[in-house]
């Protein structure tokens, strides 16, 4: 069976070397002539544990290639994983599924299963079918599969070889067949249904994910207001099996590249057919202000950040990968910066991408000592494990004034009890054992 994925980031790359991991010879096609060099010499272009590992020992599986044309030719089943990144107006833009679509039909062959891994909006599946369809160049049967894509960044190879369900919209036996054969080798329970209802399992899934996090924030905000504990809230409603304990981790909101772009456009996708989604409203409301919320508390300590030293622990959107898109980060550094402070971040993975951003505006350090030394205040921004397991008595050793604000409840109370530090978090209670506030 010939295999092609067309789009080498997340979706796309963790797909094909998954499928090279049981025994599938794929062509991975990109237009990032970039990427495609640095996949060939075996460095993948994204941080993901595990990828590079398995990319190298399936490499006589794997090819990678700009040449789309000899690609698609005489493919069998062909992945579309390329991105569909948000419009202003918040709906999806599908530009690049379309034009991977073009240049499917303009060159196939042979009779070909295309299959949308990428989040589309309801409907687009069709669409996309009717439209390779209008412009094949030779008579092929092509029939379109949703199966869409459920591995998160930072655990993406364990979630795709042993993900929890293969969704797979399909409009005919013959295309469900051909699908199963693919992923043979996986031994995952399938949910086989029409493409519209495959496209909706993604939305309601992220979206479901999305308002799960924005509720128990709400939760945590009251928790504070009322002397309540979100960490011990979370764990008493997680207990309950109808509820379950994942996604009550209460924080500074949802980052990435999906939550907050899935939660737009199916709020979006809603307006546009006259029914508005009133809970995820709700969700990304919820998002936008919990985002800021470090700033407003740490301005009971300052009124101002001018002049002063200001530390920064984790960059990226969470842990264990170097992606940015919708960090808290990237939301409140240039917040501090337009203040005047003085920032001293450390991200050793995040670092290379924000240098993007801010290639001189802040100090990257090279340890967390290097960055608390000297800083009137702290923010924690993501949960790195070096953050959790840091020997919490460095806030009050080298910090000009150990305050501490913490957006991802990294630290204990009962640990942070004994430090004298000023130490806030999300939905608990503040600890001041400094008496200079
Ligand atoms: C998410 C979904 O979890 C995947 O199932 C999905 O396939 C993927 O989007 C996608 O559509 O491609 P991802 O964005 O990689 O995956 O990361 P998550 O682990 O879901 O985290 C998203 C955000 O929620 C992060 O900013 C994280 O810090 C935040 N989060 C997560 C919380 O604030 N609290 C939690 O309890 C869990």
């Amino acid at each position: 069976m010939k295999i092609i994925v067309a789009g080498t980031g997340y979706v796309g790359l963790v797909t094909a070397v998954c499928l090279s991991e049981v025994g599938h010879t794929v062509t991975c096609v990109d237009v990032n002539k970039e990427k495609i060099d640095m996949l060939s010499s075996g460095i993948s272009p994204i941080f993901e544990p595990g990828l590079e590992e398995l990319m190298k020992k399936n490499k006589y599986l794997l090819t990678f290639t700009l040449d789309s044309k000899n690609a698609y030719k005489n493919a069998d089943v062909i992945f579309i994983g390329v991105g569909t990144p948000e419009k202003k107006d918040g709906s999806a833009n599908l530009k690049y599924v379309y034009e991977v679509a073009n240049e499917i039909a303009e060159n196939i062959e042979n009779n070909v299963i295309v299959v949308i891994k990428s989040t589309v909006p309801i409907g687009t599946n069709k669409k996309i079918e009717r439209y390779i369809k209008s412009k094949l160049k030779n008579n092929v049967r092509v029939e379109v599969v949703s199966n869409p894509e459920f591995l998160s960044q930072g655990t993406a190879v364990r979630d795709t070889l042993h993900a929890q369900r293969i969704v797979l919209g399909v409009n005919s036996k013959q295309a469900e067949n051909i699908m199963r054969e693919v992923y043979d080798g996986f031994e995952i329970p399938y949910v086989i249904t029409n493409r519209e209802s495959a496209e909706m399992i993604k939305y309601a899934s992220n979206d479901f994910l999305a308002l799960k996090i924005s509720y128990i924030n709400e939760i945590a905000n009251l928790c504070e207001i009322v002397g309540a504990d979100v960490t011990d809230v979370a764990k008493g409603m997680g207990m309950d099996s109808r509820i379950g304990n994942k996604f009550l981790n209460a924080g500074i909101g949802y980052g990435g590249s999906c939550f907050p772009k899935d939660t737009k456009a199916l709020h979006w996708l809603g307006n546009f057919y006259d029914y508005e989604l009133k809970t995820i409203k709700a969700a990304i409301e919820i998002n936008a202000n919990q985002k800021l919320k470090l700033i407003k508390k740490a301005r009971k300590y300052y009124e101002t950040f001018e002049n002063l030293t200001v530390a920064v622990l984790g960059l990226t959107f969470k842990p264990n990968t170097d992606d940015l898109r919708e960090a808290p980060s990237l939301y409140n550094i240039p917040i501090l910066l337009d203040d005047g402070a003085n920032i001293k971040a450390y991200d050793p993975v995040g670092e290379k991408n924000f240098r993007k951003f801010y290639p001189n505006e802040i100090q990257y350090c090279k340890s967390l000592e290097e960055t608390l030394k000297d800083a009137d205040i702290c923010f924690i921004f993501t949960e790195w494990e070096y953050v959790k397991n840091m020997d919490i008595s460095l806030f009050s050793k080298l910090m000009n004034r150990p305050i501490v604000i913490d957006g991802r409840n990294c630290f204990e109370l009962n640990k942070v009890k004994k430090e004298n530090i000023v130490y806030e978090s999300i939905g608990r209670s503040i600890i001041n054992n400094i008496n200079n506030n």
